[in-house]
């Protein structure tokens, strides 16, 4: 279980994360819905421990224990795993190599296609370079295909959908059902109902803070009408109640 109580984050002199507290229960899928700024990718490196991050006051609790000091191989070592908005690119390694970086265990090429099949990417991609030649699309299915490998206990996907076309929200859903069928806590940010909906609960961020939690359809509801063209995101928080 992931907890996190009375989280707060300074950036010039702006709180971007502001007193935000969160549950996140152990196998469940969970949505995180709100608009652009408000915090979302910034609380998904908290949650990673990024170095740059870690000066956030309150405290990041897992199974218990606060994990406020830990590092990201730390973290990572208690199964905490980040699919980033932007995957970044690593110029000179295959494909097959990405998937198996950092990992002791050894996978068979079989693990390997289907984990790409997953991602809808056919095995010849295993040979190919993990450079500017692989589209954003496709280096961000490869990203999520290396999550899976992992078989982490909590991911946070930020915006998993982002690069992908359309059409391909039945290969999200087999991301998701890959991973969740592993046991796998999963937190994902989206602004995209399709994808909200395949989840479990859903969280609304507004301002840095978690404005409500509950049943996605009710969120997504809320979400499209009160969000909708609101400036509160853009406007320095200290101060607002
Ligand atoms: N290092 C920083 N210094 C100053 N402001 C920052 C810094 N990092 C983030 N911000 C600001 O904090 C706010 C939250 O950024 P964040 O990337 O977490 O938003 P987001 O919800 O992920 O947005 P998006 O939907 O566009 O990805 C933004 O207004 C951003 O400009
Ligand atoms: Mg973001």
């Amino acid at each position: 279980m992931l907890e996190l109580k009375s989280i707060s984050l300074e950036r010039d002199d702006t709180n971007i994360i502001k007193d935000l507290s969160a549950v996140f229960y152990e196998g469940k899928v969970y949505a995180v819905l709100g608009n652009n700024g408000v915090g979302k990718s910034t609380l998904a490196y908290i949650i990673m421990g990024l170095e740059s991050y870690r000066d956030y006051t309150g405290s990041v609790l897992w199974d218990g224990r606060v994990i406020n000091g830990l590092s990201v191989p730390e973290r990572a070592r208690l199964g905490i795993t980040l699919g980033w908005q932007e995957p970044c690119r690593f110029d000179g390694i295959t494909v097959k190599e990405y998937l198996t970086l950092g990992e002791k265990k050894q996978f068979s090429i079989e693990k390997l296609v289907s984990t790409l099949d997953v991602v809808g990417l056919p095995r010849d991609y295993l040979s190919r370079t993990v450079d500017s030649s692989l589209s954003g699309g496709e280096r961000k299915r490869i990203e999520l295909a290396s999550v899976i490998l992992m078989e982490p206990r909590l991911v946070v996907l930020d915006e998993p959908d982002s690069g992908i076309d359309l059409m391909s929200t039945n290969m999200i859903q087999r991301v998701f059902n890959s991973l969740s069928g592993n046991g796998t806590t999963l937190i994902v940010i989206t602004h995209r109902e399709e994808i909200a909906e395949m989840t479990e609960e859903a969280y609304l961020m507004c301002g840095g803070n978690m404005l409500k939690n509950g049943d996605p359809q009710e969120i997504i509801a809320y979400y499209r009408t009160a969000c909708d063209n609101c400036k509160h995101v853009n406007e320095p928080l200290k101060g607002v109640n």
